[in-house]
């Protein structure tokens, strides 16, 4: 391959840009990246969990947001609305976690069973001390599960509950014998058992799971899962706690590493990094972009701090690393009720999410199952709806550009780039389907600036590519109801491949997502 002028600048930004501060390289705004993808190292399939969804009891996200009631004027399926089934199936959810969330360690699912007239009302201490009607239980979980074509992950209480209450409600969901439990199950209707792929001990127990101390969680960690037997077997997922905490991690794995299939972090993108300020959905300025990206990309390190953690029990990686929450928490939307976690999602949602992808593809040896916070209407949500209506966030498609990746391998995508802040302008990542396709994901974080690509492909003969980018003309531009394509993706026909070299220009604050066709 030829070095041509691309090429040479980017040379150069290698040597320059790596070794001056960011604002010297800033102010001569190189815009060449160069980078090769690494096809002859084949890395890990990308798990689909990586892209699971969470969803709690909380706001709108399940009652209006998902559940509507069969006899609701809404559109809906035996109570799930319609048009929010078709776009999570067209997303190919592959996970669905629930109830919570804080929410896990105050619930009680004998409150969800039986017929809905007779639910019990109980109050939700966590999210605005909602009346929660229990219309949406167990049974409406897991056959929402099946219709989404998602796999399960529950979360069992230990905050108010006990090792006897979730041992039954797992007996009552997965037995196929014909224990009273299981007969109960059938008396309401279901007469398979259902599988709980993913269980989760606990939510967060340093703080709304019962303010514990990671000892104690451990211990009882190892007298819950002494206790629970799913049929069918399911990955036993111990929490960690509200924040990443090297210490909270090793005490897991020291007490009860023997016991545990995978371990749990959360983590969430403040622009600020201030609990009590941290920053608007839309209306921000550059500089609160910049500090979302920045704050964002700090999951990598704590990634990598846990990864080294569990590698030192565990260095085969037979246990898996599983970061339950992430996304983006802004200040709620004005007048919004207090606890519903409302906001709205921008392009600047849409890039955060992408970038994450990123980030996990490169951990994916340890890092198996993920979970966005969440699903519909609450955090950083695909999917907002109101009353009758629906809009796609931006996040929304970002997933759905990221679908090919679900399954696909892994190949390591070593990338140069000219600074944006702290942080690298363009990041990406790249791996093979089964079918051979070679798929590219290149986010340009810079709101000003459009970024020569030039990438080597050694070992690459195809010539065809195709591609759809996600951009907007304003760093906040989002959907609404009233104009609900304001950020969608488009296609993108700005990428050559020749000679085993991949070319492209990323159009300022971008997504661009590329499928390279192999030769048959
Ligand atoms: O996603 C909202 C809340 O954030 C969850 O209930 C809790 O686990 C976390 O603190």
């Amino acid at each position: 391959m030829h070095a041509g002028p691309a090429l040479r600048v980017a040379l150069a930004c290698l040597l320059l840009c790596q070794s001056l501060p960011a604002a010297f390289a800033a102010t001569v705004t190189p815009t060449a990246v160069t980078g090769t993808v690494q096809l002859d190292r084949p890395g890990p399939v990308i798990p689909p969990e990586l892209y699971g969804q969470f969803m709690e009891q909380l706001g709108t996200g399940i009652d209006d947001g998902i559940w509507v009631g069969p006899g609701s004027a809404i559109p809906n399926t035996r109570g799930y609305r319609n048009d929010v089934l078709a776009a999570l199936k067209a997303l190919k959810v592959p996970l669905l976690r629930w109830p919570g969330g804080c929410y896990a360690d105050i619930y009680h699912w004998r409150s969800g069973i039986g017929p809905r007239a007779q639910r019990p009302v109980t109050l939700n201490r966590w999210w605005g001390n909602k009346e929660e009607h229990n219309g949406f239980g167990t049974h409406e979980f897991f056959e929402f599960a099946e219709l989404v074509g998602a796999r399960t992950f529950l979360n069992v209480n230990v905050g108010t509950g006990t090792p006897r209450e979730a041992a039954e409600w797992v007996e009552y969901i997965t037995s196929p014998t014909n224990s009273t439990l299981a007969r109960e199950r059938r008396r309401n209707g279901r007469d398979a058992p259902w599988k709980i792929d993913f269980l989760g001990i606990g939510n967060e127990p340093n703080g709304c799971g019962g303010r514990m101390r990671a000892e104690w969680f451990a211990d009882q960690f190892r007298q819950y899962v002494g206790f629970i037997a799913p049929h069918g077997g399911t990955t036993f997922i111990a929490s960690g706690p509200d924040a990443t905490s090297a210490e909270w991690t090793r005490t897991t794995m020291e007490i009860a590493g023997q016991h545990l299939d995978a371990f749990s972090m959360h983590y969430y993108t403040l622009p600020t990094g201030d609990w009590t300020v941290k920053g608007p959905a839309t209306g921000f300025d550059e500089a609160q972009w910049r500090a979302t990206f920045e704050q964002t990309y700090r999951i990598e390190p704590m990634i990598r701090e846990q990864r080294a953690i569990m590698d030192e029990f565990d260095p085969e990686a037979k246990k898996a690393l599983v970061i339950g929450e992430w996304g983006t928490w802004y200040d709620p939307t004005p007048g919004s009720p207090g606890g519903w976690l409302q906001q709205q999602n921008s392009l600047r949602d849409g890039l955060v999410a992408a970038a994450n992808f990123n980030i996990f593809h490169r951990h994916a040896e340890r890092l198996r199952v993920a979970g966005i916070a969440q699903m519909v209407n609450v955090l950083q949500a695909m999917i907002l709806t109101d009353g009758p209506r629906m809009v796609l966030t931006p996040t929304y498609h970002a997933f759905a550009l990221y679908r090919p990746f679900q399954g696909a391998t892994a190949l390591p995508l070593a990338l140069h780039s000219p600074a944006y802040g702290s942080l690298r302008a363009v990041d990406g990542s790249a791996a093979r389907g089964a079918d051979g396709t070679l798929h590219l994901a290149l986010v340009n974080l810079d709101p000003r600036t459009p970024m020569d690509v030039s990438l080597a492909l050694p070992g690459w003969h195809g010539q065809r590519v195709s591609g759809q980018v996600l951009t907007a003309d304003a760093i906040d531009a989002h959907n609404t109801f009233d104009a609900p394509d304001v950020v969608r993706p488009a296609a993108f026909d700005g990428a050559r491949v020749a000679d085993g070299a991949l070319t492209a220009t990323l159009p300022a604050k971008s997504l661009v997502v590329l499928a390279l066709e192999p030769i048959d």
